[in-house]
């Protein structure tokens, strides 16, 4: 099972950091999840939710600040959150990187700055996965290149998922640990899509996701013995 860092090591420094991504990297994960969002000056920048999770009040919306403006706020630990260019950057092709698009208008920016990282870092186009609960994106990115590999999120487990994730022509089905179950990955398998699996933090879980025979899981700890396991 490949390891992914969830949010980077976001158990153990602050979620969608660059001390969480160099974290995952020390840790010599097989992947690293970020989620990305859109500001209001078109620059990609990385953090979970629609509203920014600082210490500052009132919250501030993500897609009504500018990247001069997100740069000012600490996320913790003296962070500010990172543009997708700047985990690149970090990550330059140590590992696969798995982008989860938050937003709306994603795609077409989300695909330069990949075109840029391909260019002067050590990616390799096969290194990106790209993600969304919103599969009108996964189908946008698929029109534009259909070389891109998607993963089809969901958080529950709709009836025939794998079947409208082959429909998408997606790479993979990720979804939550709650509801993954042997006839979804065995129905997922027969269409020759991966199962990932979130959010996996302990051994057991790690043990009944071997058993399941799931392709991947995403963790917020995936410390060098987690990933021993998992690799088992
Ligand atoms: O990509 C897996 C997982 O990150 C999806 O849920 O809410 O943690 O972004 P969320
Ligand atoms: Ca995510």
């Amino acid at each position: 099972m490949l390891v992914f860092a969830h949010r980077g090591a976001s158990g153990h420094e602050p979620e969608n950091t660059l001390l969480a991504i160099k974290r995952a990297l020390a840790m010599q994960v097989d992947a690293i999840e970020i989620d990305v969002h859109l500001l209001a000056d078109g620059e990609l920048i990385v953090t979970h939710d629609r509203w920014l999770k600082s210490q500052l009040k009132p919250l501030k919306r993500i897609r009504d600040l500018t990247l001069a403006q997100i740069k000012l706020i600490d996320v913790g630990k003296g962070q500010a959150a990172p543009t997708l260019n700047e985990v690149l950057e970090c990550i330059n092709g140590e590992c696969l990187v798995n982008i989860e698009l938050k937003a709306e208008r994603t795609v077409i920016p989300m695909m330069k700055v990949m075109d840029e990282a391909i260019a002067r870092w050590n990616f390799q186009p096969s290194q990106f996965l790209f993600s969304s609960f919103n599969h009108h994106l996964l189908f946008e990115l698929k029109t534009l290149n259909s070389h891109l590999n998607t993963g089809a999120l969901t958080a529950s487990c709709p009836l025939d998922y794998a079947s409208f994730a082959q429909r998408l022509n997606a790479y993979s089905v990720h979804i939550d640990i709650d509801f993954v179950n042997q006839d979804f990955v065995d129905d997922a398998h027969r269409r020759g899509l991966k199962v990932f699996v979130y959010t996996v933090d302990n051994e057991e879980d790690i043990v009944e996701m071997h058993h399941l025979g799931v392709d991947g899981i995403f963790s917020n700890y995936p410390t060098r013995s987690l990933i021993k396991v998992a690799h088992l």
